[in-house]
């Protein structure tokens, strides 16, 4: 709980909201190596494929965009279907982490779920 606090209060984060201000959704972004970071983008599973997600990433990219930043990036999973492939659907390429700057692989490093090998997940980048 306090992982997910400090994520959403030490971010810029939007949230969908339902009726009675049920939480559905939110995105959680920063700012990392002069780009706009994707830090979280997650929908309640009871709400999921009803068009939220891609909601909060377009806004996400459209606020990013009207600060002046020119690109959008993230890591995810390369395999999981609504990981990496939802977002190639989304404008965005995967891009070698290697030989990014040593912000970016600290930040796609440090996004690394325990137990997971880093191979198993991207880096992605869509110019706004
Ligand atoms: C990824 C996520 C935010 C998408 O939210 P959403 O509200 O379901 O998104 P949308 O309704 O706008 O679009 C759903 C898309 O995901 C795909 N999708 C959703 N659930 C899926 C599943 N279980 N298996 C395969 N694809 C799935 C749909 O096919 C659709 O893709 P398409 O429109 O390109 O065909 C949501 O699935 C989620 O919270 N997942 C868990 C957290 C997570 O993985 N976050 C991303 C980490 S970087």
């Amino acid at each position: 709980m306090q992982a997910f606090i400090s994520l959403v209060t030490g971010n810029d984060t939007l949230v969908a909201a339902g009726e009675g201000d049920r939480l559905l959704g939110f995105a959680a972004s920063g700012e990392v190596d002069g780009m706009c970071w994707l830090k979280e983008l997650s929908v309640d599973p009871d709400v999921m494929g009803a068009g939220i997600g891609t909601a909060l990433l377009e806004a996400t990219a459209e606020r990013a965009r009207a600060a002046g930043f020119r690109r959008i990036a993230l890591s995810t999973f390369r395999d999981v279907p609504f990981n990496a492939p939802f977002y190639a659907r989304r404008g965005f390429c995967i891009s070698d982490s290697q030989s990014a700057s040593a912000a970016i692989r600290r930040q796609v490093a440090g996004e690394v779920p325990e137990g997971v090998e880093i191979a198993d997940r991207v880096l992605m980048i869509r110019d706004l």
